[in-house]
């Protein structure tokens, strides 16, 4: 059990490491780009958040959250996704105060207790952006942009934008009464959650992964059939900017996403076999659930980093490999350990990335390590070596050796 970690998480070292890292650099450089900031907030917030923010309906509140009361008897979340986090935070700290919109990004961790499959975990990583200030199509259409570059980037190509429209508070009262006259023919084959979920909020049984309800909801009306004029030309424009920006795209009525929050404009990029790589949307109607004082419309999506793996893994696409340690300094007797420590990490100073030897090895066992560890080059600093003030740079590749003075050896590898 002590060596076991907890079913759905997963330990990140190794290549899967520094793919992440590469990952967060590349969206770090975008997001710099589109002059969006970086915000990190805590693990865990107050459960309320969450279940006014996200829904009480939703699957995420109902059965995936981890939630548990602290100490002070506070019930307490640890966050499911990093929306509610993040608006919480721009309310609390009056970001709004400031010249709008806001141009948020984040990395955070996100914990669901999902069924561990396909790409499911308990715990997971997104990278986020959050806009929020604007009611314009053009910050959707900005936020797609930007997807659709840092997938071009990282190198997908079997990724589709889905779009789709579920209105706001006014076109969904009517579509609400459209799908539950639909769902009441239906109530009898429905599951026992979609049943209740049917009065409370019946856009929920749009999300049930229960067979029988999927076969329904298929023919279920379309929220994009009552869109009022106002969010229908707001769609409008948004697929002619995106027409304008030579993005391909999709309208996929079927798209309403499982988090309450959403309004308007909701969108997913899916493969060819319609799995998730990301998804988000517009969201007007959050910040007034959060603090009734405020009314601020918003955008944005969030992108699972595991899912980029997954989807890289499938397609065979790698990124930029590690760049490999230049130089390996072996060390010859004790007498020499001293100074050659010195000079190793004179060269970390000045930037030069050098492995040495901890562990005692003969200069031979040492020569396997360096080869092992991919260095680049080689010296063998011992007594001689250290008499004579040079050393032999062997080039591992080429076998080639130049003979180098120590102090000089900085400026060799610069
Ligand atoms: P979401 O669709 O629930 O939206 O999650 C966003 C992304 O996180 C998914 O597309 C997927 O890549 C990843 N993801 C979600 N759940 C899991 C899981 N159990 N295991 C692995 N990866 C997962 C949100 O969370 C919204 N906060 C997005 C958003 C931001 N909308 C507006 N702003």
């Amino acid at each position: 059990m002590i060596t076991q970690r907890p079913k759905g998480t997963q330990d990140w070292y190794g290549k899967d490491m520094y793919r992440r890292a590469v990952i967060e650099a590349e969206a770090k450089k975008l997001c710099r780009a589109y002059n969006i900031k970086e915000i990190s907030t805590p693990v865990f917030e107050h459960t309320v958040l969450f279940s006014r923010g996200v829904g009480e309906t939703t699957d995420v509140v109902q059965k995936e959250m981890y939630t548990f009361t602290d100490k002070g008897n506070r019930s307490i979340t640890l966050k499911p996704e990093g929306t509610a986090g993040a608006i919480r935070a721009y309310l609390e700290n009056s970001l709004y105060a400031e010249s709008q919109p806001t141009k948020l990004f984040y990395f955070t961790q996100a914990f669901r207790y999902e069924n561990p499959q396909s790409g499911r975990l308990r715990e997971h990583h997104q990278f986020g952006v959050e806009f929020v200030g604007s009611k314009s199509p053009l910050v959707e259409a900005e936020l797609i942009t930007l997807l659709t570059k840092f997938i071009e980037r990282i190198g997908l190509k079997d990724v589709k934008l889905h779009i789709n429209s579920i209105g706001c508070k006014n076109c969904r009262k009517i579509y609400n009464e459209a799908l539950l006259s639909y769902l009441k023919q239906h109530e009898q084959c429905l599951c026992g959650t979609c049943k209740e979920r049917m009065q409370k909020n019946p856009l929920r049984v749009l999300d049930c992964k229960v067979p029988g309800c999927k076969e329904i909801v298929k023919d279920a009306p379309r929220t994009i059939e009552y869109l009022d004029e106002e969010c229908l030309a707001h769609f409008e424009e948004l697929k002619e900017l995106l027409t304008g920006l030579n993005i391909p795209y999709e309208v996929d009525t079927g798209i309403v996403r499982g988090l309450d929050y959403y309004t308007k404009t909701v969108f997913e990029f899916v493969d060819s076999n319609g799995f998730t790589l990301c998804g988000g949307g517009r969201y007007d109607g959050l910040v007034h659930e959060i603090d009734e004082k405020q009314d601020i419309p918003s955008v944005g999506f969030g992108m699972g980093i595991e899912r980029i793996l997954y989807f890289l893994d499938k397609e065979g696409v790698e990124l930029s490999p590690e760049e490999p340690v230049k130089l390996y300094v072996g060390i010859l007797g004790k007498e020499a350990r001293e100074r050659a420590f010195k000079i190793v990490t004179k060269l970390r100073d000045a930037g030069v990335s050098v492995e040495t030897d901890y562990m005692d090895r003969s200069v031979k066992a040492q020569m396997k390590y360096a080869n092992k560890i991919g260095a680049q080059n080689t010296v063998i600093i011992g007594a001689d070596e250290l008499d004579k003030n040079t050393v032999f740079v062997k080039h591992m590749e080429s076998g080639e050796q130049t003979e180098v003075a120590l102090d000089q050896l900085e400026e060799f590898f610069l």
